[in-house]
């Protein structure tokens, strides 16, 4: 296999303006089949724009698009059918019934009446819905109308999913059950690229992981790539004036060198390099103590 069929999304020189504003500033990347890729940025980092530009959703300035092999320009219903896209906001009919929402999508995709049928049922179970069927979509938490999303969005059997910050406004557990949901489906051979502003998120879930600030890619790779990027060890002194410091080392034995200087009135931590700790560096984004990042309403009640 060449890079190019191994490459399920390969972006090069990708602008998109709003007006003077450059949402997306000459962005390249490759995503590879397989992977678990995460876009991690803070609030008008560009994600969206981007989920919605490489789903076809939305048009761009200047670069190319290239999904599944076909240019999403030149090419759109072959790069179309490749695709499965779970927006932001997610678009569901909140007075139908689960059953009826997914229907309605897979009539939509233009299947065939006993093809829709199976297909949904097949999804439903594979994903745990059949017992809601019935339901009115409003009826349901936010975690279950994500996971009737996910059958529309897998319905016409595409090979790559888009995810926009699939947890946010989630509960711990309903963001666990669509991580190990999210997990099985990779497993199962879906490639699927997500946008997040968790850490916790890209680093437990993701393959790999780029770093987005200002429509610009600032970092990529593999979580520990990452951080080690900024030096394996990290030193991390709290002191009287409740700063905490942050060092960073590529050796073991330089961090605790360098840990011995600090008297006992400090409290002294060597340990390994995280992805919060490369993304406080190259971002200078600063990060609550729940992990989330601080521009972001973290309950869920002011998330959107
Ligand atoms: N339709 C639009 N018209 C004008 N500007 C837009 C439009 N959509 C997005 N933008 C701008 O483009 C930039 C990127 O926005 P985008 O929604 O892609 O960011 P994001 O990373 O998804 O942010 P969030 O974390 O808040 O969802 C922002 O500055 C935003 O104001
Ligand atoms: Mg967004």
């Amino acid at each position: 296999m060449d890079m190019q069929d191994d490459c399920i999304i390969d972006v090069s020189g990708l602008v998109k303006r709003f007006g003077e504003k450059s949402a997306i500033d000459h962005v390249d990347m490759k995503v590879k089949r397989g992977e678990m890729y995460a876009f991690l940025g803070p609030n008008g980092a560009g994600k969206t724009t981007t989920v919605r530009v490489l789903s076809t959703l939305t048009g761009f300035d200047e670069g190319t698009v290239i999904i599944d092999g076909h240019d999403i320009v030149k090419e759109p219903r072959e790069a179309k059918a490749a695709i499965g896209v779970i927006q932001q906001h997610i678009s569901l009919d909140k007075d139908l019934t689960v059953w009826e929402n997914m229907m309605a999508h897979a009539m939509y995709q233009q299947m065939p009446k006993a093809e829709r049928i199976k297909k949904i049922d097949q999804l439903s179970e594979y994903i745990g819905l059949g017992d809601y069927y019935n339901f009115k979509v409003d009826k349901l938490s936010g975690g279950w109308k994500k996971r009737v999303a996910i059958v529309c969005a897998l319905v016409h059997s595409p090979k790559l999913l888009f995810l926009d910050e699939p947890t946010v406004g989630l509960d711990i557990q309903a963001r666990r059950g669509l991580w190990d949901l999210l997990r099985k489906l990779n497993n199962d051979g879906m490639t699927i690229f997500l946008t997040t502003h968790y850490i916790e998120e890209a680093e437990s879930l993701c393959t790999r992981v780029s770093f987005i600030e200002k429509g610009k890619i600032i970092a990529d790779g593999t979580p520990e790539d990452l951080a080690h990027k900024i030096g394996y060890f990290t030193v991390e002194s709290f002191g009287k004036d409740h700063n905490t410091q942050y060092a960073y080392f590529q050796t073991k034995a330089e961090a605790d060198e360098y840990a011995k200087q600090f008297d006992d009135t400090m409290t002294v931590t060597v340990r390994r390099t995280n992805l919060e700790d490369a993304f406080v560096e190259m971002t200078g984004n600063r990060i609550g103590d729940n992990g989330f990042m601080l521009q972001k309403a973290t309950n869920p009640k002011e998330a959107r």
